[in-house]
């Protein structure tokens, strides 16, 4: 009996050595770059417009103070860090943001920028994409210097990262104003396809930097924001011109990330289709339990979408039952709806796996 009993204590022991060692998910690090979909606050750094550092932003955020997120609490990648039972990623300019805190990963992006880099000139100085993926380059230095090159790259390997970006390319470039710079240059068809091999190239940038599960939100319905809605909109359906430019965006986009998957002869790039998502509620909000998704909860004007947010807004009392907080950003709810959708919804909805999928195939790969 002996034997049995050494036998027992070497597999509690092995058990026990392999729980603290295998990577839990809460060590797996989480990067975050694009627009202000995403964006955790970096703008509060910068002298730039692009900003949610005033109240009533972030009213609903556990410290009920603002942010710099552009909702009343918790934006996307919130809600993915705490679907990866990890904390929320720090902004990368915070100053926070050191020692231990750089394994959970960090957050690039930055409201107003876009594929491009004449995309959102009017809020001066933000974070091109470019400038994110030298950032992120930095990081991994100052991270290498903290846990050694080789730690280094496995954290950066198996991390989970998630990209925005294109909208502003549309509401903030080639649609800004009548006769825009761009509009002028390309027709839309031309523009997509332009702006498309632009993202295909920052994608692969991603990959050579070590990306090696990127999550990539295909544009929502752009047309169908408040903002857009005041500007564009006589009866309130959304705006077909902007319906039209996600039309041409998205089939394009993913077609760019199975060229990518093929190139690469594996699974990288993962498809979060955001039109799907948002559209969802968008053209059925009672369903979702949305009063609206026309209105925003904040702002003034035709469905609360001209100008800013701002303690002169309109404000509803329940965030909860809007769909939109502001004339551009989901409310809170319906960030935590189409992070559920990222977590478990089929192939229509993320392409080609969902990310219940993914950490459950990294979890047996490790
Ligand atoms: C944007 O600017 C960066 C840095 O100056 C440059 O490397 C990149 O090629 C530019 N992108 C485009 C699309 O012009
Ligand atoms: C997504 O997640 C659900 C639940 O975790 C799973 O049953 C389903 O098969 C997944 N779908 C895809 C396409 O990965």
């Amino acid at each position: 009996m002996v034997s049995l009993k050494v036998f027992f204590f070497l597999l509690v022991y092995i058990l026990a050595l392999s729980h603290r060692f295998s990577p839990t998910e809460a060590s797996r690090a989480f990067f975050v770059f694009g627009d202000s979909l995403v964006d955790n606050g970096n703008n509060n750094y910068l002298a730039t417009t692009a900003r949610a550092d005033a109240p009533p932003y972030g009213i609903d955020y556990p410290s009920h103070r603002p942010t710099g997120r552009f909702s009343n609490g918790l934006n996307i990648p919130d809600i993915i860090s705490e679907n990866l039972g990890a904390e929320s990623t720090l902004p990368y300019l915070s100053p926070e943001l050191s020692g231990e805190r750089l394994l959970v990963g960090a957050n690039f992006a930055s409201a107003g920028i876009g594929i491009l880099n004449d995309t959102g000139i009017q809020f001066v100085n933000i974070i091109r994409i470019s400038k994110q993926l030298q950032y992120f380059e930095q990081y991994q230095q100052r991270v290498s210097s903290l846990i050694g090159p080789d730690e280094t790259q496995r954290l950066v390997n198996s991390a989970l990262v998630l990209v925005t970006l294109g909208g502003n390319d549309f509401v903030n470039n080639y649609y800004l104003i009548p006769y825009s710079a761009r509009s002028r240059e390309f027709s839309l068809p031309d523009y997509v396809r332009y702006i498309i091999s632009e993202y295909k190239k920052i994608l692969a940038r991603l990959y050579e930097l070590g990306a090696r599960r990127v999550m990539v939100t295909m544009t929502g319905p752009l047309g169908c924001v408040p903002a857009e809605l005041a500007l564009r909109s006589r009866n309130g359906d959304c705006a077909a011109e902007l319906l039209r430019a996600a039309d041409l965006f998205n089939p394009q986009l993913e077609q760019i990330l199975r060229d990518l998957n093929d190139e690469l002869g594996a699974d990288v790039f993962i498809a979060a289709n955001a039109f799907r998502m948002h559209m969802d509620f968008v053209s059925n909000p009672t369903a979702y339990g949305f009063v609206t998704s026309k209105i925003a909860c904040c702002g003034q004007g035709p469905y609360n979408g001209v100008g800013f947010c701002t303690m002169a807004s309109n404000l509803c009392p329940n965030r909860d039952i809007y769909a939109f907080w502001d004339a551009f950003h989901p409310s809170e709810r319906a960030n935590r709806i189409i992070v559920n959708q990222f977590m478990t919804g089929s192939t229509e909805y993320m392409y080609p796996m969902n990310l219940s999928t993914i950490l459950a195939m990294d979890a047996r790969t490790k």
